[in-house]
C-alpha cells in the first residue's frame, strides 16, 4: 500500500524554475530535410547544430518538451561516467577507451562555447568530479581505475578527498568538469534553434516509418513527415528498424531528492562506487545552496515499494549533511546498453539516411553532445574520428554476450513469473491514491483508485511483448520489468517501447472476485516454483 511523501515538490527542482515554450501539433504534412524524433536534450542539440549548418529541420515531440530524462536528469556535465576506463581499455582496448574520453571531454568543452557564444545564462560552473569508496572492495575498484586514468592521461589533482562521509576511505577525481541547470540552458537552444528556421511539434507521437525514395514518418495526427534524413532521439528507439534494440539495453530507474543541508558546502560533484550508490552535487536555489542526492537504481518494474527509494536517499542526507527542508523529489529512467557505450549512428549498419541515439546510461548531459555533434556529421556527409567507438552495429563477445543473455533471460523469467503469480489484493480494499496488482475473474489485473474514489482496472499485460507490469507506487504508473515501457494509471503509455496503451477492463464491485491466498500462502507457491 502506498504511504505518503512529504516533500515540498514531488518534481524536478528544473521544471519548477524554468519556463518553457510550448507549441502546437502537427496538422499539415511537412516536407523537410531532416526529421528529429524526441524533445529531450539529444533532440533539441541535434536539431540546433543541423539547423546551424543551414539544414532545414522539423522536431518532433510526442509529449511536452523535456519532460522525460531530461527534465529528471542531476545534470552534472562530467567525462567521468562511474567505474567506465578500466572496463572500455579490457573490453576494446587503450586507443578505444582513450577516444570514449575525449569524445565527452570534448563535449563538455562544446557546451561551454555555445553557453558563451549564445550567452545562456543556466548556472554553468566547472567543478571537479569524485568517485570514493567506502568498502576494501571498493577501494580495489577506485585504484583500478586510477591506474586506468594514468595510462589515459586523464588529469587529476595531487591530493583527494570526501569532504562529507566519514566512511569514505578513498577517492578518485576527475578535475575541471561541470554543472548546469540544463533546461534554462535548453530553453536557449530552443529559441536559436527557432531564430534559424527550425520548426517544432508537441503532443504529435511519430508511429511508423516508409522507407522509399524518402523517409515518411506517419504520426498520431493522420499527417505525415517526409524527409531526407531521419534522426531519433526518443530514449527508447519508436522505430527499431530490425535493430533489435529492445533485446540490447535495459532499463533502469533511479532516484534523487533535494535538501538545503544544516552545513556548508564545499564544491564537488560525488558519486559513491559502493552499494547503494549516492550521487550529489550542489545547485543555487531561492538564493541558497542546496543539494541534489540521487541513488537506489534497480531494473524499472523490479524496484518493490519505491517509495522505500525515497526514504533511503532521505536517511542518507539526513545522516551526512542534516536536513534544514527538504523540498524536490523526483524519479528518472535510463537505458544501458550492452557494453555500457551509447548507440550513436545508423540505426541498422546499411542504413545510410535513417540514425539514432540511445542507451546513455545516466550520462547524458555529455553523451547528447556527442551524439549531436556525431548525427550532425553523418547527416551531412562528414567522417569523425568517433564514429566507431558508438557505432550501434558494433558487437563485441564477452561482456556483451554475457550481457546479452542476462537481459534476455531476465526477461524470459518476467514473462513466466507473471503467467504464474498469485496475487493477494482485492480493488475494494485499495484506498484513494493507491493501485495494486489484483485477480479479476481468475486473471491477473492492475487497479487504481483516483482521488474521487474511481476505480481503474487495466490488463497487465505490457502491450510491447507480452510481459506483466508492474505497480510503481512512487509515480503512479504502471512499468515493465523485460524492457522498460511505463504507462499511466489509466493505462497510456508514458515511455516505450510500447506503443499501444494497456487494455482496459470494465470493472464493477459486483463482480466476482476470487479467494485470494493470504500472504505466507503467496510466499509459499513462489518458493515452491523456484
Ligand atoms: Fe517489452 Fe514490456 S517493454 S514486454
Amino acid at each position: 500500500m502506498d504511504k505518503k511523501l512529504d516533500w515540498t515538490h514531488p518534481e524536478p527542482l528544473w521544471k519548477r524554475t524554468a519556463d518553457l515554450p510550448s507549441f502546437e501539433k502537427l496538422t499539415e504534412p511537412q516536407d523537410t530535410e531532416v526529421a528529429v524524433i524526441g524533445g529531450g536534450i539529444t533532440g533539441i542539440t541535434t536539431a540546433f547544430l543541423l539547423a546551424k549548418e543551414g539544414k532545414k529541420v522539423a522536431l518532433i515531440e510526442a509529449g511536452c518538451l523535456l519532460n522525460g530524462t531530461t527534465g529528471h536528469t542531476t545534470a552534472k556535465v562530467t567525462a567521468q561516467h562511474g567505474l567506465i576506463y578500466h572496463e572500455l581499455m579490457d573490453h576494446f582496448g587503450e586507443d578505444h577507451a582513450a577516444l570514449y574520453y575525449k569524445a565527452q571531454s570534448d563535449a563538455i568543452t562544446s557546451i561551454e562555447n555555445t553557453v558563451q557564444e549564445l550567452d545562456i545564462y543556466c548556472e554553468w560552473s566547472r567543478q571537479d568530479a569524485y568517485l570514493y569508496a567506502t568498502t576494501k572492495e571498493g577501494t580495489r575498484k577506485i585504484e583500478k581505475e586510477r591506474e586506468a586514468y594514468e595510462r589515459l592521461e586523464i588529469p587529476q589533482p595531487m591530493e583527494t578527498h570526501v569532504p562529507f562521509d566519514a566512511e569514505a576511505s578513498s577517492a578518485l577525481a576527475m578535475t575541471n568538469q561541470a554543472q548546469f541547470h540544463p533546461l534554462l540552458y535548453l530553453s536557449a537552444l530552443i529559441e536559436e534553434f527557432l531564430n534559424l528556421g527550425g520548426t517544432i511539434y508537441e503532443n504529435t507521437t511519430a508511429l511508423k516509418v516508409q522507407e522509399k525514395n524518402r523517409i515518411e514518418v506517419e504520426t498520431d495526427q493522420d499527417v505525415s513527415v517526409t524527409c531526407d534524413d531521419l534522426v531519433i532521439c526518443t530514449h527508447f528507439p519508436f522505430h527499431d528498424g530490425r535493430g533489435f534494440y529492445f533485446s540490447r539495453m535495459y532499463a533502469e530507474r533511479s532516484y534523487v531528492i533535494a535538501i538545503e543541508p544544516e552545513h556548508k558546502w564545499e564544491g564537488g560533484m560525488y558519486l559513491s562506487i559502493d552499494e547503494p550508490k549516492r550521487s550529489v552535487r550542489s545547485v543555487e536555489y531561492e538564493g541558497k545552496e542546496i543539494l541534489l542526492i540521487g541513488g537506489e537504481s534497480h531494473r524499472t518494474g523490479e524496484g518493490g515499494d519505491n517509495l522505500f527509494h525515497y526514504h533511503a536517499l532521505e536517511e542518507f542526507a539526513s545522516r551526512t549533511f542534516g536536513i534544514k527542508s527538504k523540498l524536490f523529489q523526483w524519479s528518472a529512467q535510463d537505458l544501458t546498453t550492452l557494453d555500457k557505450v551509447p548507440y550513436i549512428g545508423p540505426i541498422r549498419k546499411d542504413s545510410k539516411h535513417i540514425f539514432l541515439a540511445t542507451g546513455f546510461r545516466k550520462w547524458g548531459m555529455t553523451n547528447s553532445r556527442v551524439a549531436g555533434e556525431l548525427l550532425t556529421d553523418y547527416v551531412m556527409g562528414r567522417d569523425s574520428l568517433y564514429k566507431p567507438v558508438f557505432i550501434p552495429s558494433r558487437f563485441k563477445a564477452d561482456p556483451s554476450m554475457k550481457e546479452f543473455l542476462k537481459n534476455n533471460t531476465n526477461v524470459a523469467a518476467h514473462l513466466m513469473e507473471g503467467k504464474i503469480e498469485l496475487v493477494g489484493t482485492r480493488p475494494e480494499a485499495l484506498l484513494k491514491g493507491e493501485g495494486a496488482v489484483i485477480q479479476w475473474k481468475g486473471e491477473r489485473a492492475g487497479a487504481y483508485k483516483d482521488e474521487h474514489g474511481e476505480l481503474h482496472v487495466l490488463d497487465t499485460t505490457c502491450t510491447h511483448m507480452g510481459c506483466e507490469v508492474e505497480w510503481n507506487s512512487g509515480e503512479h504508473s504502471w512499468d515493465c520489468p523485460c524492457h522498460g515501457s511505463r504507462f499511466s494509471f489509466d493505462g497510456e503509455v508514458l515511455e516505450g517501447p510500447a506503443k499501444k496503451p494497456l487494455k482496459k477492463i470494465a470493472y464493477s464491485d459486483t463482480d466476482e472476485v476470487r479467494h485470494l491466498p493470504n500472504e505466507d500462502e503467496e510466499f509459499n507457491e513462489h518458493s515452491d516454483q523456484q
